[in-house]
């Protein structure tokens, strides 16, 4: 039985569009390089997906390229085309088949891709301005015209996602992929109707947004969410500042959407610049979006204590995501009362049993500091 102090974990969630979730703990979406070289989805992926929905409400998967520019990450799977559909749809039932809602989080990743994975090695972004690492790859500035195609493109993989039988879509406007670069005065140096003031810098993703919602209306026969994820700062000078995203979230608020997602590591992390005020970065946006749409927290959630105090900020929804690769029965632990027996590092030993996809493995293993590892 669960102990009464995480009952509020467990209350149903109902958007302002009727879908309803079964409790507050989302899967947050990640990444796993395991897709198949046709940019269909893989057996292990899959597998990893059903391992990991039975006890969350809902399941955000990792990010789609919507445009063949777009790719981010060799193993990503595709969104891209029609004949992506029934990839997509195993996907999406896999998910749902165990009793979760099912996401799609729709991408392009602009200057952050590899050139390897993309057609021609052609980079694009926002502007000529590569990314402040050794060795990345100076983009190509995006034409007008190849603007308004991204943004339809956008889209149409929103549309395969309706027929493809997802529950809704997530806008990855966050971790400096090309939503953001847009956003950022930083990858942004554009003088025409894509950027030049904060306001025109918003109107790539405003327009995203606007085309997303405009297929939902057309292409949707029952409710389908759609939802926004953004990163509060950038390191960088010039870069994203927290009054920023303050405009940018005033922005959002006012879109209809069915949810915000922060991004960011730490639920408690706070402001760099930009705003003074010594609350996390997740408290003051809760704060300025007050009940006009749910905000969706995460950030570094091992235990049930650790979400217990999160949800103390009024968050309604909180998304764990390398938590859940560490422990998959996280949440039944906690619904069962087990929730001292919640394994919080990696154990070496275990890949197998934790379904864990190959290439994400090695990912993990080899990334000091990313995952907590048992020694
Ligand atoms: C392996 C891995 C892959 C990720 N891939 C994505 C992604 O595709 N899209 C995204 O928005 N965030 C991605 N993230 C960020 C997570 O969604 C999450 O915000 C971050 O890991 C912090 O939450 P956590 O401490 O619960 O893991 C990824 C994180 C990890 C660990």
């Amino acid at each position: 039985m669960t102990n009464p102090k995480y009952d509020g974990l467990f209350k149903p969630f109902t958007f302002s569009n009727g879908i309803q979730l079964d409790n507050r703990i989302i899967l947050a979406p990640m990444t796993n390089y395991s897709s198949n070289e046709d940019g269909t989805v893989s057996d292990s992926e899959v597998n990893y997906y059903i391992r990991r929905s039975k006890g969350v409400s809902m399941v955000i998967t990792a990010c789609t390229y919507v445009s063949a520019n777009g790719k981010g990450f060799p193993g990503e799977f595709a969104g891209h085309t029609d004949e992506m559909v029934p990839s997509l749809k195993r996907l999406a039932t896999s998910i749902k088949e165990q009793g979760a809602k099912a996401v799609l989080q729709i991408f392009h990743g602009g200057r952050m891709c590899p050139p390897d994975v993309v057609p021609n090695g052609d980079v694009v972004s926002a502007s000529a301005v590569p990314v402040e690492q050794d060795g990345s790859p100076t983009p190509r500035e995006l034409t007008d015209s190849e603007i308004e195609s991204i943004i339809h493109d956008f889209g149409e993989t929103t549309r395969r996602a309706i027929e493809a039988g997802f529950d809704g879509v997530e806008i990855h406007g966050a971790n400096g992929y090309l939503i953001q670069q847009f956003f950022s005065p930083h990858s942004n140096r554009r003088e025409d109707r894509w950027g030049g003031s904060l306001e025109k810098r918003l109107t790539f993703p405003l327009a995203v947004v606007d085309e997303v919602k405009k297929v939902v209306d057309t292409h949707a026969k029952e409710p389908f969410l759609v939802g926004y994820r953004f990163s509060p700062e950038e390191p960088e000078t010039p870069g994203i500042t927290m009054k920023d995203t303050l405009a940018l979230v005033d922005a959002l608020t006012n879109k209809n959407l069915d949810y915000l997602h922060v991004s960011v590591l730490d639920f408690w992390s706070k402001p760099r610049r930009g705003v003074e005020d010594t609350r996390s970065r997740i408290e003051i946006i809760q704060e300025r979006v007050g009940d006009r749409v749910p905000v969706i927290g995460v950030g570094s959630i091992y235990t049930a204590v650790d979400a217990l105090k999160a949800f103390e900020t009024g968050i309604p929804l909180l998304a764990i995501g390398r938590e859940l690769i560490i422990d998959p029965d996280w949440v039944q632990k906690i619904k069962e009362g087990r929730e001292n027996e919640i394994i919080t590092k990696l154990n070496r030993d275990d890949q197998e049993k934790l379904v864990i996809p190959d290439p994400l493995w090695q990912a993990i293993i080899h990334t000091p500091g990313w995952f907590p590892i048992e020694d």
